[in-house]
Parts: structure tokens; sequence; C-alpha cells
């Protein structure tokens, strides 16, 4: 676990001295340098130059519940039920599910800077480096089943695209059941988990991944071609404490009004941001492949896959989609 005493003090991106670093926190500089090796370890780059010290470059901007509640607006604020900033986590999603196992109410955020086991759609690993990018769950309870909730992941994608463009971030697609992506290359991801009765009352995590600024030793074990908001903005992404507040004043929302609305709502807005419009594309589950051409998304958030025997719904869960070659 990483000490986050250090990080603090040099989250301005400036040269401070060992022993400066040494006084401020009442350590050795040995100390000092174990500390420093253990973030470099984590993924965050830390320049030493002789004579200079030490520093981040470009700086880090640590989560912060002041600066995240203050650009809550008031819709969010109210349906916010508990705001959890963790330093490491295993996963935000599984926290959210044993807070929820602990009887916490809707509502509850959970950030963290680090998360050491980040689940991502199909079992895979989500990379997810130390105070760097943004790794976002939050718990909702729907009392309509889990079938009424098949387009909600889709939604939002749709927020999350709402989200970032509010900042400034434009020309971002979304990739069925729910990638963000930039240019073909991923930017973010949403994983849904579910607790509770899939026919009726049920708890559902939103997770949300999203690149900010990726390291690039991290990204080395990235298995698909990806992309970061850095990349996006001319090496300056929007900090991450406004970044996890405009999620959440678009999350919160559509998360409290989606049992009412349903994904039809959200349909044409999905469809306004699909980036396999129209595509020939190959759909993957396990072993088995089915090629088609993408034509967008049914009521339900169902992909139509338009093939010889004309045009077919298929529902989320393990599917992969792909261009076809
Ligand atoms: C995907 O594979 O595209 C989904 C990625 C979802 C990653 C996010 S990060 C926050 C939350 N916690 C997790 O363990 N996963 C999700």
């Amino acid at each position: 676990m990483p000490n986050i005493t250090l990080v603090p003090l040099l989250a301005d991106g400036q040269f401070h001295s060992g022993q400066a670093l040494a006084n401020a926190l009442g350590l050795s500089r040995t100390a000092v340098w174990k500390q420093l090796n253990r973030l470099q370890s984590l993924g965050l780059e830390v320049e030493s130059v002789k004579g200079r010290g030490y520093r981040i470059p470009g700086g880090v901007e640590l989560l912060d519940d002041g600066r995240v509640r203050e650009a809550l607006q008031p819709p969010a604020r109210a349906l916010l039920h508990e705001l959890q900033l963790l330093e490491t986590v295993d996963s935000t999603n599984a926290e959210v599910l044993r807070r929820i196992a602990a009887g916490t109410a809707p509502g509850l955020v959970c950030s963290a800077e680090q998360q050491t086991a980040g689940r991502g759609r199909r079992g895979r690993q989500w990379v997810s480096p130390f105070a760097r990018n943004i790794y976002l769950s939050f718990s909702w309870e729907y009392h309509q089943g889990a079938a009424a909730l098949e387009g909600l992941s889709l939604a939002v994608g749709v927020a999350v695209v709402r989200a970032l463009s509010g900042l400034d971030v434009g020309g971002l697609q979304l990739k069925w059941p729910n990638d963000v992506l930039s240019g073909g290359t991923k930017l973010g991801g949403v994983l849904l988990e579910m607790a509770g009765d899939a026919a009726g009352r049920c708890q559902v995590v939103i997770g949300v991944g999203i690149n900010v600024a990726m390291p690039t030793a991290a990204a080395d074990s990235i298995d698909q071609a990806w992309t970061d908001l850095a990349r996006l903005c001319g090496g300056t992404p929007p900090g991450r404490n406004a970044l996890l507040a405009a999620l959440l004043n678009e999350l919160l929302p559509l998360a409290a009004s989606f049992g009412d609305t349903g994904f039809a709502a959200w349909r044409a807005p999905w469809m306004a941001l699909d980036a396999y419009a129209d595509t020939p594309v190959v759909l993957s589950s396990g072993e088995q492949r089915q090629a088609g051409v993408a034509r967008g998304v049914d009521e339900r958030g169902a992909l139509l896959l338009e093939t010889t025997l004309g045009l077919q719904p298929v529902y989320g869960g393990e599917i992969s989609l792909r261009a076809a070659s």
C-alpha cells in the first residue's frame, strides 16, 4: 500500500529536495527514498535531478472529497447518499457490492486512487494505476427486475459521453454494449454488476473506468487499442475531481430516473453515438462467431444484427463485437 503522505508534498509538480521531504514528513532520507521507489512501482513517475531533488512531472491531483462535492449540481447532491474516496482497493465494484451486502442504502459512491484487481467485462483485468485515472462505482436499487435494466449500461455510456463533452472532450463514440471510444480506441468502459433478486428488487453496481493520464508502463498490460484524456486534450486533461463530479452529475440522475424511463429515452442518443452503425461486424461469444451488419440497437438495448436470416436482436452479457476484416 502506498504511503499517501508523500504524494501531497509532490502533487504540485515542483522539485523538492530529499531533505525537505524528509523534514516535512519527519522521516529519514532513506525512508523518503523507499517511499519514492514505492510510488514509482505503483506507476507514478517520479523524476530525480541531482541538486534539485524530486518531482512528479506535471504534478498529480489527488481525489478530494471537498472538491468533488463543491462541483456537484443540486440534483446529484440530493441523490448522493455517501461518497467514499479510497487510496487503494481491490475493485470499486467489489467494494460497493460488499457495502450493499452490509446493508448500505442506494446512492453509495466509491472511487479510489488505485485498484489492485480492477474488473473489466468478460473476466478481463482493468488496468488501474495509482492517481492517474478514474475508477468509479455506485449503487442504485430497482424493483422491476433485471430484465427491465437491459439498456442501463448503454444509457450509462451516453451519460459518460455527455459528462466528458461538458468538459470539452468531444468526438467520442460508443461501441456496443458500452465501450467509450475516441477514434476507434478505448477511452473508458462500463461494468454493471447486480445483487438481489433478478426477478424483483435488485441492487445494481454501476462501474465506470476512464483513462485520464495512463502511464506508459501500466499501459503495457492493456490488451486492446486504448487512449486517454491527456492524449485527447493536448497533454492537459480535466482535473480528476472535476471529472468525477461531472460524471456523478450525469450518472446519479440517470440511475434515479431509469426505473421509470427505461432505455426508450436513451435509444436515440445512443444511436447518434454508435461507432459501428451500418458496419459489417463479427460477434464472438466463447467459440461462437456470428457475422452480420450492425444496425444500431432496439428499444431494450439489444444490438440489431442484420444477417441473411433478417434482423436479429442480440443481448449483451459475454459477447464482444469487432469490425469484420
Ligand atoms: C470494460 O471492460 O470495458 C469495463 C471496465 C470497467 C472498469 C471499471 S473501473 C471502476 C469499476 N471497478 C471495477 O473493478 N471495474 C469498474
